[in-house]
């Protein structure tokens, strides 16, 4: 797939040196999800507190769009409170739809914005931000 060379690089510092990739002890919540299309697997690990995400890791396996986009999403939701989270999730969304979103201080999710022209990779690159989504929605309802 063709990509732009800049967001190649940080497509690929994500993958080669994930932040948070991991597991942890003390989660609140975790969510195994499958990439139904490849079979590739997520595991994403929350810990919250006082309605907000204060930790995040994740494991499993994928190509470098899924691995990368985990590196990113789990660095961008630290700190930030469940509707700040389901936010940037929306945000996310749209710009897999094409849409000129702007991530201002987390500008490199939108390396990942090249990917919407390949709908087989949209599946790749919102697989962890759909594991949020499913794991704050979850707490929200306990
Ligand atoms: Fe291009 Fe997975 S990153 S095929
Ligand atoms: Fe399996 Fe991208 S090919 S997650």
């Amino acid at each position: 797939m063709q990509l732009d060379d800049l967001y190649r690089r940080v497509i690929m510092d994500h993958y080669k040196n994930p932040r948070n990739r991991g597991t942890m002890d003390n989660d609140s919540v975790t969510i195994n999800l499958n990439n139904p299309t490849c079979g590739d697997r997520i595991a994403l690990q929350l810990q919250v507190e006082d309605g907000k995400v204060t930790d995040a890791k994740f494991s499993g396996e994928g190509c470098s769009i899924s691995l990368s986009s985990a590196s990113m999403m789990t660095e961008a939701v630290k700190g930030r409170t469940y509707e700040e989270a389901l936010e940037l999730a929306e945000r996310f969304s749209s710009l897999m739809k094409g849409a000129p979103v702007e991530f201002e201080e987390l500008e490199d999710i939108e390396a990942l914005s090249g990917v919407n022209k390949f709908p087989a990779r949209i599946k790749c690159a919102t697989l962890a931000w759909n594991a949020l989504r499913k794991g704050i929605e979850h707490q929200q309802q306990s």
